[in-house]
């Protein structure tokens, strides 16, 4: 009786104290999202916040993985903490049963684009038929976060998964709406005149999709660019990070170029990255992130497939101000990076989804927390 007493004396206590305190940024090292079975693997993991805009709280995050031949999507509704599974998306305008969708992205669109309301959560992804005989980049969408999925359009179609020289297949979706269009980007070997190139293709109601653009395409055949991600930074130009795998320096070098629209890369100038503190040029799969924190410009986040350390910069991705700092976390396969909304975005979510090809991989998530101030 005692004892329980003093129990309930120091939550009470504990409780009065937190309400006193200034909210926290919720920071954790490592949560578990999904521990496959032994012998089986997972790649990629790519999530979404929903509903940003009340930044009082953490809005939920979904994520999703790539590991068989439908997307499983778990919910968060802690900031990343802990998650639960709310839905099997399957790809369902293919006989997919047997194959394997392969990297999935997922984009909460924030206005209406057409008949689409704003909020509606999209879900794109490789998807690969059991007898491998092609490669589809498809759109799914789900009009309630997440716990339902229905077709909505075929994007790109190549032939059969195979990245030796002149097979025309397609590969590696990222989703942007940028005034009043939806871009969906992807890596595409079915130009003969590139072994791979990046390029996007543009709707403004998610059903018929405009001709092919390219964004990065080398006039050297067999450089091939890979995995484009991009994001809008302090100086409001948009900046766009890719892999090149022959790149002469180290295989799958991390590149990148600056425009001033998403749909205009083609003309920019690609720039290899290369930590100036350590000499460091990061390799294969990049994902970039920017936080308004760290200072007047905010910070560049870039993650790797190749290091467990973040490549950050506040100068606007000046060449010579990449830092390699340590994120806190392991190497994985194309790590993803988000901001978490509010708190001074000094908050950046990171997913690993294990390495490409491993057996016995885990997909997790922690926070890395940015150095410098809070966005003002
Ligand atoms: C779908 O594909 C699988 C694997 O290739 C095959 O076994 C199955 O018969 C197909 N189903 C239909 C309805 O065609
Ligand atoms: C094209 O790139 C490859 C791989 O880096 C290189 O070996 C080759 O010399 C380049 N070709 C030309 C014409 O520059
Ligand atoms: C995260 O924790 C799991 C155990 O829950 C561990 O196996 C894994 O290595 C950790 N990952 C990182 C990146 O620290």
């Amino acid at each position: 009786m005692r004892f329980l007493s003093i129990v309930s004396l120091t939550a009470l206590f504990t409780i009065g104290q937190a309400a006193t305190l200034a909210p926290k940024t919720p920071s954790f090292v490592n949560a578990t999202i999904y521990n496959p079975p032994a012998g089986s693997q997972t790649s990629y993991a790519r999530s979404t916040f929903l509903e940003v805009g009340n930044t009082k709280v953490i809005p939920p995050v979904l994520t999703t993985y790539a590991g068989g031949d439908h997307f499983v999507i778990y919910r968060s509704n802690d900031g990343g903490k802990s998650w639960k599974s709310i839905s099997k998306a399957y790809f369902t305008n293919g006989n997919y049963t047997g194959g394997i969708i392969l990297r999935p992205f997922l984009y909460e669109l924030p206005e209406d684009l057409g008949e689409v309301s704003a909020g509606t959560v999209f879900l794109s992804g490789n998807a690969i038929p059991g007898d491998f005989s092609s490669t589809n980049i498809e759109l799914y969408a789900s009009t309630d976060k997440g716990r339902s999925w229905s077709f909505v359009s075929v994007v790109a179609v190549g032939g059969p998964p195979n990245t030796d020289n002149g097979a025309p297949c397609v590969w590696e979706p990222f989703i942007l709406l940028h005034e009043s269009q939806l871009a969906v980007y992807y890596s595409d070997q079915r130009d003969p005149k590139h072994d791979q190139k990046l390029c996007h293709q543009i709707s403004t109601d998610a059903l018929s999709w405009g001709p092919v653009i390219n964004d990065v395409a080398y006039a050297n055949y067999t450089l091939r660019p890979g995995k484009i991600t991009m994001a809008q930074i302090g100086n409001g130009q948009w900046m766009c990070s890719f892999e090149l795998a022959l790149a002469v320096d180290v295989p799958y070098a991390v590149h990148y170029k600056l425009a001033d629209s998403p749909f205009d890369f083609l003309k920019a100038k690609p720039i290899e990255m290369k930590a100036s503190n350590t000499g460091t040029i990061p390799a294969a799969g990049p994902f970039i992130t920017w936080p308004a924190a760290g200072g007047p410009d905010g910070t560049i986040v870039v993650s790797d497939s190749s290091y467990n350390q973040l490549f950050i910069n506040k100068k606007n991705a000046d060449p010579d101000s990449w830092i390699e700092v340590a994120s806190g976390h392991g190497v994985g396969y194309t790590r993803s990076l988000y901001v978490v909304p509010g708190y001074g975005e000094k908050l950046v979510l990171l997913f690993n989804g294990g390495m490409y090809g491993e057996i016995d991989t885990l997909v997790s998530d922690g926070t890395f927390t940015m150095p410098g101030p809070p966005a003002s």
